[in-house]
C-alpha cells in the first residue's frame, strides 16, 4: 500500500425500487441506438430506432480498480421489446478473463444470458431474490422478460474492467424471444 492510497468506507442509499442510489459516481443510460445491431429483427430496430427509447440504465460507485477491492452498481433493464425479442444489456467478457461476478435479483423478472469463448453456454432465471454467480471467463447479458424493471446489484473485481468488442463480434449463441406470449430461448440464426 502507497502513502496515496489508503481506501475509505463508503456507503450509499439504494432505491430497490428504481435502482437509483443516492449519490452514483457515475450513472448511464443505454439506449437502442448504441446497440440496435444486436437485435434478430433489424426492421423493427428500424422503426424504434425513430424514438430511440433507453434499454437500460446503470448506476456505479467508481471504487478503486485493483485486485483487493471491489466495484458494485445497479444494472436496470427496462421492460420492452424490440420485435420479438426483449429488451437486453449489451453483455460483455471481463477484460481480466479470471474475475467473476454475483447479480442479486432485487425486482423484476428476467434472465442471466452466459456463455463461454469456448461455445458453451448457460443461462439462469433472475427473479427478486435470486443471485446468479457469473464465473470467471463467462461473458454475461441480462434480459428483461417481465413487465416492470430488471434491477440487479452487481458486484465484481476491482480491476475487472470490461470487453465489449469480443462479444459484439461474436454476438451471444442464443436469443430470449416471446413465442404465444412466453419467453422462449432459441437459437440464434447465422
Ligand atoms: C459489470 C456488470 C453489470 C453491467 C450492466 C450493464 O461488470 O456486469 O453491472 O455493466 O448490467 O450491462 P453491460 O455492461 O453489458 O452494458
Ligand atoms: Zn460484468
Amino acid at each position: 500500500m502507497t502513502d496515496s492510497y489508503f481506501p475509505k468506507p463508503v456507503d450509499v442509499k439504494i432505491n430497490m425500487t428504481t435502482g437509483e442510489l443516492d449519490s452514483p459516481d457515475n450513472a448511464y443510460d443505454r439506449k437502442l441506438s448504441q446497440m440496435y445491431t444486436m437485435y434478430e429483427d433489424q426492421e423493427a430496430a428500424r422503426e424504434l430506432l425513430k424514438t430511440d427509447p433507453v434499454i437500460y440504465k446503470v448506476y456505479e460507485k467508481k471504487l478503486p480498480e485493483l485486485p483487493g477491492e471491489l466495484q458494485w452498481c445497479m444494472s436496470v433493464t427496462l421492460p420492452g421489446k424490440v420485435g420479438r425479442e426483449y429488451y437486453m444489456t449489451k453483455g460483455h467478457y471481463h477484460a481480466v478473463r479470471e474475475t467473476a461476478e454475483i447479480y442479486l435479483c432485487v425486482a423484476g423478472e428476467g434472465y442471466m444470458l452466459m456463455e463461454t469463448e469456448q461455445g458453451e453456454v448457460d443461462i439462469k432465471k433472475m427473479r427478486p431474490n435470486t443471485c446468479v454467480y457469473v464465473p470467471a471467463y463467462w461473458a454475461h447479458r441480462s434480459i428483461n422478460t417481465g413487465g416492470s424493471l430488471l434491477i440487479s446489484f452487481c458486484v465484481y473485481p476491482g480491476h475487472a474492467g470490461h470487453d465489449y468488442g469480443s462479444m459484439e463480434t461474436r454476438g451471444f449463441q442464443k436469443r430470449v424471444v416471446e413465442i404465444d406470449g412466453k419467453p422462449v430461448i432459441i437459437d440464434r440464426e447465422g
